[in-house]
């Protein structure tokens, strides 16, 4: 497993805490019609698995990573398996045939690919006509944090370009889009929880430096010392969703 993909447990508690917002994106990118979505950078392969739950489509998750396509093959639950595949593709083109696909969805991946053009290319030509593509991506340069001694967003970006990723991914895209062509409409998670505790996981498993462990260590004994209910801290972390449309 690389940096790239979390851990089960970790991916498991991202693809809770954006359920609401992949549903709501999912409507309105229509896939209530839909028959193929692609799930691209796919890792384990849990939210390929919840598209599939969601309705009636033939999902194809796709990764660059074989060990993340085998393991989201073997996680795949059985009643699933008739309408569910996975595939490993190259960097920057998507092993479909052209116009093939009725949504393409991406959930913190597009972060991750180098060049982000070429896929949002592949992206148009595998897209039927009147296709969507629809995506969650995270933007840590518009974290927020209270009160001042939690300070975890220099390093998330820090650990995050170090590890090959675009940590300001979320606001990128409508440039990116813009001069690709794409007609695109963005909305924002509209869902507030407080920051968990289990966020500084996912820090952990990136590359942190001495000093940065000792900052994260600080933030931790502070998250934990509210309740959720009445939490001592606040840390909200801003999702772009985008559904885009080309010509
Ligand atoms: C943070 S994980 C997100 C996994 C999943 N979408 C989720 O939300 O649970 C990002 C995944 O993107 C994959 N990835 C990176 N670049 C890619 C590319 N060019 N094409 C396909 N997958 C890619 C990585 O291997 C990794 O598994």
């Amino acid at each position: 497993m690389s940096s790239a993909t979390p851990s089960l447990r970790l991916s498991q508690l991202q693809m809770d805490w954006l359920r609401p917002a992949r549903a709501r994106l999912l409507r309105i990118a229509g896939i209530g019609g839909a028959t193929t979505v692609l799930d691209l950078g796919c890792g384990w392969g849990l939210t390929t698995a919840d598209l599939a739950e969601r309705s009636e489509v033939n999902v194809v998750g796709m990764d660059i990573s074989p060990t993340m396509v085998e393991n989201a093959r073997a996680n795949l639950p059985e009643r699933l398996r008739d309408r569910v595949q996975f595939v490993q593709n190259s960097p920057d083109s998507i092993e479909l045939p052209d116009r093939s696909v009725d949504i393409v969805f991406t959930q913190c991946a597009m972060m991750w690919m180098a060049d982000v053009p070429s896929v949002l290319s592949e992206c148009q030509r595998v897209l039927k006509p009147n296709g969507r593509l629809a995506m969650i991506e995270p933007d840590y340069g518009g974290m927020m944090e209270w009160p001042e001694t939690i300070c975890t967003r220099e390093i998330w970006i820090d650990c995050l370009v170090r590890a090959g990723a675009d940590p300001m991914i979320g606001r990128k895209l409508a440039v990116h889009l813009n001069e690709l062509g794409w007609e695109h409409e963005v909305y924002f998670l509209d869902r507030y929880e407080a920051g968990l505790a289990e966020a500084i996981e996912f820090l952990a498993e990136l590359d942190t430096t001495e000093q940065q462990r000792q900052q994260l260590l600080l933030a931790q004994k502070l998250m934990t010392e509210g309740s959720r209910a009445q939490p001592a801290h606040v840390v909200h972390l801003p999702f772009w969703m985008y559904v885009a449309r080309h010509g």
